[in-house]
């Protein structure tokens, strides 16, 4: 069971509403305004869809919560499941869908010199980043939209100082409410909104106490991802006691920042548990964002399930965007490593999965037995000498428990009268790591020693509220075994530092949601890798380290983990590409990320899950993007709207745009002209085209190299290409037979075109009938 998953707990989160269920808000969705219209034609005629099915003029009006009148054409409402089902069978609706049982959910620094460390691989890399952010001009002329909990403006890392102007193309505002007003845009922040009105309708009115009904941050997660991005260079930041210490910077320090706050507080639950955001507020958010002007957009929120792309407001938010080339990069979610756990899955997205940095915080348990066990912390609390050590199993005031719940330090469990002034053993599951420090501190412990919840050697490390460090889940048995066999068993806690250039990393972390795509598997996700395993960032003032309501410590850095935090990393190189070559469109971008990303770790090995085994694409993709590579990478698969619209002919969605009608034979979902290959249920011998084009040097010739997957042969044809110009077009077919694949499992292979100067690999992900 994990649990710093902010994801994860939304499950549970889901069960204890239920009794909000009378309150239903439906999206109405209608696709995309033609422009024809003027805004007050558009709300007569959303008023005039709800008038249909309401009993007055009054009622409609009354039901109405958002009408999306910029780019997307639709509106959210209050609706009976009568009233919904007969919007949904009129002609012009494509979809009609109740965002809240699908909530989303949210999900240096070193983070940045080891990805350039990993891909370099020498003393020159970082040099060569530094020529990569010149020639982008740090991305001072990009814009970045971030769907979040809002930002914590007076953080150093947003300073706007030395900034040019607002870029002239920026058409976004600086919405006032508690906490925040026109001063707090600036040349960093141009912008800032906040949506709840989907929020408010489904949980009643926001409790001032917990958020700020403004784009300001009360949470620290949007504060953290905005940084990641776009975070000014700030020298000497570290988190409490001096943890991680050094520059902080996001990944492209100039670039502008647009906040658009869609996530909240879940009334009731301890913010620990992870916030909300509601679909109808993120496609208001969308819609804004895209008439404002945004280059790229980072969104590190993930769906609660896998719905259809017409019933899911990521998706279709997204396609109207890319449908102006912005740039989309989503986290995959924390909901790993289980087969097909991976959202945001829509082939206009960029995917993104998590994996770690070299850098631990080393804070290793020493038994009486002299025995040292490894463990990691960012508390920065000293208890170097032996104390008592007790089990939580063994000190539970009786009844508190079950066989399920014993041992794991949950809220009011722990007898204070045997945990006093020992140090505590808790078993991971059922709530935060940061739940059972208080939990321990309650009780009167010195400190405690948590299991991680995740298999394997990625542990996500917290600033506890008393000392505490985590050990591999595999040394509880140990430790327990010492306490059961041992009349006054004792332990020290050795004060944690930082370890750089720890290896192996980067290995994927065992919470990065994994394929096969779950909705459709002709197309791998996620798309990529990038750090998420303790990054440090810039935080809310408003919140604290543990986000604990006892918890008064207020921090500007923090160190968190997730695909919320890799994705943000993607965001950043995705701007810098853009800066460099702002014709792009968002396919090629995301194809020059992927074709040039590593699958190495720096030991020179396959990059590996958490628990040694060699990763696949179906962790990371196309693999650990290398920004340098990223710039140049030779050769790009482009795809455009027409592309993604022929595709969702497969899907039987041919309504998304009523102008665009499925051709009688539409190509399959692997022709989609995507960087990575995926061919599920092969039966026999499938070809599928795709197509090139020329942005490395004038002239050059590609010869391709393949690896197939194991039990089956692949071809390409041609296998040269020759090109004479700059953005010149070549297609070539690539044809899958199966041999000896075992019938239901996945196979992976790449192929490779090179021009004696640049690799453009892609992965292959076959599976047999
Ligand atoms: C680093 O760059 C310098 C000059 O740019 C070059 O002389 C040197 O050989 C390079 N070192 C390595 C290790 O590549
Ligand atoms: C905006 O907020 C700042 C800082 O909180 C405050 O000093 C200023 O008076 C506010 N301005 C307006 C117009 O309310
Ligand atoms: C608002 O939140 C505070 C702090 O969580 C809580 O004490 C209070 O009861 C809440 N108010 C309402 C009206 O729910
Ligand atoms: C960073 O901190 C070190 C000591 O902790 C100090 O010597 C140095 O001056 C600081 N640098 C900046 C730029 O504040
Ligand atoms: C709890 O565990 C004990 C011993 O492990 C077992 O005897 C008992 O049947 C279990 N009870 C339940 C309700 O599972
Ligand atoms: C323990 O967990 C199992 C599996 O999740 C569940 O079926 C069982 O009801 C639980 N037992 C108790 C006592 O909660
Ligand atoms: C647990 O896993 C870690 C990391 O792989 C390893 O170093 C350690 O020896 C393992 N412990 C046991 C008891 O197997
Ligand atoms: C989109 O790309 C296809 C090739 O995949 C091309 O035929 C079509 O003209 C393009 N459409 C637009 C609007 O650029
Ligand atoms: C595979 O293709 C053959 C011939 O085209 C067909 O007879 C068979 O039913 C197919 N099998 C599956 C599992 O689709």
């Amino acid at each position: 069971m994990k649990n710093h998953s902010i994801v994860f707990w939304l499950l549970l989160i889901l069960h204890l509403s239920s009794s909000f269920a009378q309150r239903q808000v439906y999206v109405v969705y209608v696709g995309e305004h033609s422009g024809e219209k003027t805004l007050h034609e558009i709300e007569e005629s959303h008023h005039s869809y709800l008038l249909s099915v309401k009993n007055s003029k009054e009622e409609a009006r009354a039901s109405l919560i958002y009408s999306y009148k910029k780019i997307i054409n639709g509106f959210s409402a209050l609706l009976t499941p009568d009233e919904a089902a007969k919007l949904s069978e009129m002609d012009e609706v494509v979809s009609v869908f109740q965002s809240h049982p699908r909530r989303y959910s949210l999900q240096t620094t070193r983070s940045w010199d080891f990805v350039n460390l990993l891909e370099g691989g020498d003393l020159n890399h970082t040099n060569r980043e530094k020529e990569l952010l010149h020639k982008a001009n740090y991305g001072k002329d990009v814009i970045v939209g971030l769907l979040d909990s809002g930002v914590w403006p007076e953080s150093e890392s947003f300073s706007d100082e030395g900034m040019e102007p607002v870029p002239e193309s920026w058409k976004g505002v600086c919405q006032n409410g508690v906490a925040f007003n026109q001063s707090h845009c600036d040349r960093k922040i141009i912008g800032a909104r906040y949506y709840l009105k989907g929020y408010e309708a489904y949980y009643g009115t926001l409790n001032n106490t917990e958020d700020y009904r403004s784009p300001r941050d009360k949470d620290g997660h949007g504060t953290h991802t905005t940084s990641t991005v776009g975070g000014r260079i700030v020298p000497n930041a570290s988190v409490l006691g001096g943890f991680a210490k050094g520059t902080a910077s996001g990944g492209a320090p100039l670039v502008r920042l647009a906040i658009y706050k869609v996530c909240w507080p879940v009334p009731g639950q301890p913010k620990v548990q992870g916030n909300t955001c509601f679909g109808e507020d993120m496609l208001a958010a969308f819609d804004d964002a895209i008439a404002d002007g945004v280059h790229v957009l980072s969104i590190s929120i993930v769906p609660f399930d896998l719905s259809p792309y017409t019933e899911d407001a990521i998706a279709l938010g997204s396609l109207h965007a890319v449908k102006r080339n912005i740039v989309v990069a989503c986290s995959a979610g924390n909901t790993g490593p289980a087969p097909s756990t991976v959202g945001n899955v829509a082939p206009w997205i960029i995917t993104v999965g998590a994996s770690s940095i070299d850098r631990i915080f080393s804070s290793p348990v020493v038994l009486g037995n002299g025995m040292k066990i490894e463990g990691q912390t960012i508390t920065p609390y000293k208890l170097n000498k032996m104390y008592s050590l007790v089990y939580a199993g063994d000190a539970e005031v009786s009844g508190s428990t079950n066989n399920n719940t014993t041992g794991r330090c949950l809220p009011g469990t722990l007898a204070p009268e045997q945990v006093k002034g020992k140090i505590v053993l808790c078993l991971s599951g059922y709530k935060a790591n940061v739940e059972k420090g208080s939990e321990v501190k309650r009780a009167g412990g010195v400190g405690f020693i948590l299991e991680n919840p995740e298999n394997g050697i990625g542990i996500s490390v917290d600033a506890h509220v008393v000392p505490g460090t985590a050990i591999f889940s595999n040394d509880s048995a140990t430790i327990l075994n010492y306490i059961s066999t041992n009349k006054n068993p004792v332990a020290a806690i050795i004060p944690a530092r930082t370890v750089l250039n720890s290896k192996p990393a980067p290995f994927m972390a065992a919470f990065s949601s994994t394929g096969p795509n779950g909705l459709e598997p002709n197309i791998i996700k996620p798309d990529i890798t990038g750090p998420g395993l303790n990054i440090l960032a810039a935080w809310s003032e408003g919140s604290s380290p543990t986000m604990l309501p006892e918890d008064h410590r207020v921090v500007k850095y923090n160190i968190l983990s997730g695909t919320s935090m890799s994705c943000p990393h993607v965001a950043a190189l995705a701007a810098l590409v853009k800066s460099i070559h702002p014709d792009w469109s968002s396919a090629a971008i995301r194809s020059a990320l992927m074709t040039t990303a590593g699958q190495n770790n720096n030991m020179g090995l396959p990059i590996t899950d958490a628990l040694g085994n060699p990763a696949t694409p179906f962790h990371y993709g196309a693999g650990h993007f290398q920004p340098v590579k990223a710039a140049n990478p030779g050769l790009v698969y482009d795809a455009n709207y027409t592309d993604y619209l022929l595709f969702l002919c497969n899907s039987g969605v041919n309504k998304l745009n009523p102008s665009f009608k499925c051709p009688k034979h539409f190509p399959s979902p692997s022709n989609l002209n995507y960087p990575s290959l995926a061919i599920a249920r092969l039966n026999g011998t499938m070809t599928v085209k795709r197509t090139v084009t020329n942005v490395g040097s004038s002239k050059s010739v590609y010869t391709s190299t393949i690896k197939p997957p194991v039990g089956y042969s692949v071809e390409i044809s041609p296998t040269v290409l020759h090109f004479s110009h700059l953005g010149e077009k070549k297609s070539f077919t690539i044809t899958v037979k199966a041999e000896s694949g075992i019938k239901g499992e996945y196979a992976f292979g790449w192929y490779i075109w090179r021009d004696g100067f640049h690799v453009v690999r892609s992965p292959i992900a076959v599976s047999s009938a």
